[in-house]
């Protein structure tokens, strides 16, 4: 494959890095993450553009704190340091990084030298999110401060000569205002990146780069529904057709109608050889009297990889085994410097006992939305591409406490109400994620004359772009009111629905 221009991002544990990496990418420069540790030959091997340095919950002076090494400086890369990368560039070139009585946190105005090429097109004062205790009190020789806030003195720093800088700052968050633009300006002003990573190129090229490598050899992709697989199944498809042979197993706990949606799509838009495996009852038998929702997680991603390995048996041998994995996915298993609030792969690791020589992962190197994008390349209608996202483990973490047939048919009639609603509103383009809940609490009501008990049903939507924080969406009244009266008339044993009115964080946005 062409090499583009890279810049690597060495990763301090930081919660944002992933975002670091999308900024990147989102303009139109590829971007890898890699451990703070990487070595400096292999540094000089990939031959970046830039290099950025994350941040990270460490403080230089802690015994076991993260650091690379300080020939880094003097490789001529540009380097951006942000949060503890800045402390730590700082450190390292003979500065001072000081703690200070109170930790600065929230938007605030930093003043800026807008003449520095880090800050061009900026006004002399702009809000960027800051969070952190630690801060440089001197910095190194051959530095210039470029920037501050009323606590904080040195916000921004730069050497320009070196072509080093740091900023205590997240320009990477929407909180901070024109932050993608501080990323811009180090990528295009200072790296001097031209800006070649684009979807076309990149589909242009894995389509010749698979034929290549798999001319008229068997292939094997496992199909869950979701985005991802979707995607990659399609690439293979337009690259090697008839050889490839998708293997769709259908746990039985996607939307209501969604799975025979793929398999109509797959079959008679694409003619994709698809094979369809209805396992809900074996999902279910797995998964009866389980609660805890770990455990949940584990027990599908295990049954989806043994469901496969049995069709893919009836096969025989093939060469290569397609998987969906994508590039958070690779920097969350790899790296794993960051604390694991829920295990989100959906597939709980490889087949052991499929027959293949080699595993093929096709969008290894994307971030989500650079996924959807390949999908709209690759001519998928938008209704497929623009889902929005669903986990896994589908329903099941969406039904609070055990999961039975009987509640699986009360979520997905309830979840296609208000999904219906949301749409006939037009409110689906504004909204991110939006779903029913099944909580496992039964309440009194009063249907008629009688009594009920029966469960409560909870709506859950959230505005977000990365998924990692969001806030409740502000859904009018009045169309609460109608999804509600709906749910508790049309669906059997609903008598309550309620709104979740919790953002992310404090709360997640699946409730297991
Ligand atoms: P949370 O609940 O952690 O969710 O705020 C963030 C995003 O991840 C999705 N999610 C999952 N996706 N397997 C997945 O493939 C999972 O087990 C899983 N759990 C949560 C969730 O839908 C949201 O988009």
């Amino acid at each position: 494959m062409k090499e583009n221009e890279l810049i690597l991002i060495l990763d301090f544990g930081g919660q944002y890095n992933q975002l670091i990496a999308r900024r990147v990418r989102e303009c139109n420069v590829y971007s890898e993450v890699v451990p703070y540790d990487i070595s400096i030959e292999e540094i000089r091997k990939r031959k970046p553009k830039g290099i950025i340095f994350t941040g990270g919950p460490a403080s230089v002076y802690g015994e076991n704190s993260p650091k690379c090494p300080k020939e880094i400086f003097e490789l001529g890369i540009p380097i951006l340091g942000i949060c503890y990368g800045m402390q730590l560039m700082v450190h390292l070139l003979g500065g001072n990084v000081k703690k200070a009585d109170k930790r600065e946190y929230g938007t605030i105005d930093v003043d800026i030298n807008n003449s520095s090429l880090l800050f061009k097109n900026f006004a002399n004062t702009n809000k960027f999110l800051m969070s952190h205790t630690d801060y440089v009190e001197k910095i190194p020789e051959g530095f210039q401060n470029i920037g501050h806030t009323e606590t904080c003195p040195n916000a921004a720093i730069e050497n320009q000569d070196k072509k080093l800088y740091g900023i205590q700052f997240h320009p990477e968050v929407n909180n901070s205002v024109n932050g993608t633009l501080v990323i811009k300006n180090f990528l295009y002003n200072i790296c001097k990146c031209t800006g070649d990573w684009t979807m076309t190129s990149f589909v242009d090229e894995s389509i010749k780069t698979l034929k290549e490598k798999i001319k008229d050899k068997k292939t094997l992709c496992a199909l869950s529904g979701g985005v991802d697989s979707s995607v990659a199944a399609i690439l293979l498809n337009k690259a090697i057709g008839k050889n490839l042979i998708c293997i769709f197993v259908d746990h039985g706990l996607l939307r209501k109608n969604e799975a025979d949606e793929v398999e109509r799509v797959f079959k008679e838009k694409y003619g994709i050889n698809l094979i369809r495996v209805n396992a809900k009852e074996r999902f279910l038998e797995k998964l009866s009297g389980v609660t805890e929702p770990e455990k949940k997680r584990k027990i599908i991603g295990e049954e989806f990889i043994r469901v496969f390995e049995e069709e893919s048996r009836k096969i025989g041998e093939v060469d290569f085994l397609v998987q969906g994995t994508i590039y958070p996915d690779v920097i969350e298993s790899g790296l794993g410097k960051s604390s694991v609030i829920k295990s989100h792969h959906n597939v709980g690791g490889l087949p052991e006992h499929v027959n293949f020589k080699e595993i093929i992962e096709p969008l290894r190197s994307l971030f989500k939305d650079e996924v959807r994008k390949t999908g709209l390349e690759l001519g998928m209608p938008e209704n497929l591409v623009f889902r929005q996202p669903f986990p896994g483990p589908g329903l099941a973490i969406r039904i609070i406490g055990e999961v039975t047939d009987k509640k699986l048919e009360i979520l997905k009639e309830a979840d296609s109400i208000f999904r219906e609603e949301i749409a006939n509103h037009g409110l689906h383009k504004n909204i991110n994620q939006y779903f029913a809940v099944l909580t496992n609490l039964k309440t009194v009501g009063v249907m008629g004359d009688e009594r009920t008990y029966d469960y409560t049903i909870a709506l859950r939507a959230v505005e977000t772009t990365d998924f990692m924080t969001g806030i409740w969406s502000k859904i009018p009244y009045e169309i609460l009111e109608k999804v509600s009266s709906r749910i508790v008339n049309e669906v059997p044993n609903v008598n309550r629905v309620v709104y979740d009115i919790t953002s992310k964080p404090p709360a997640t946005i699946e409730w297991e």
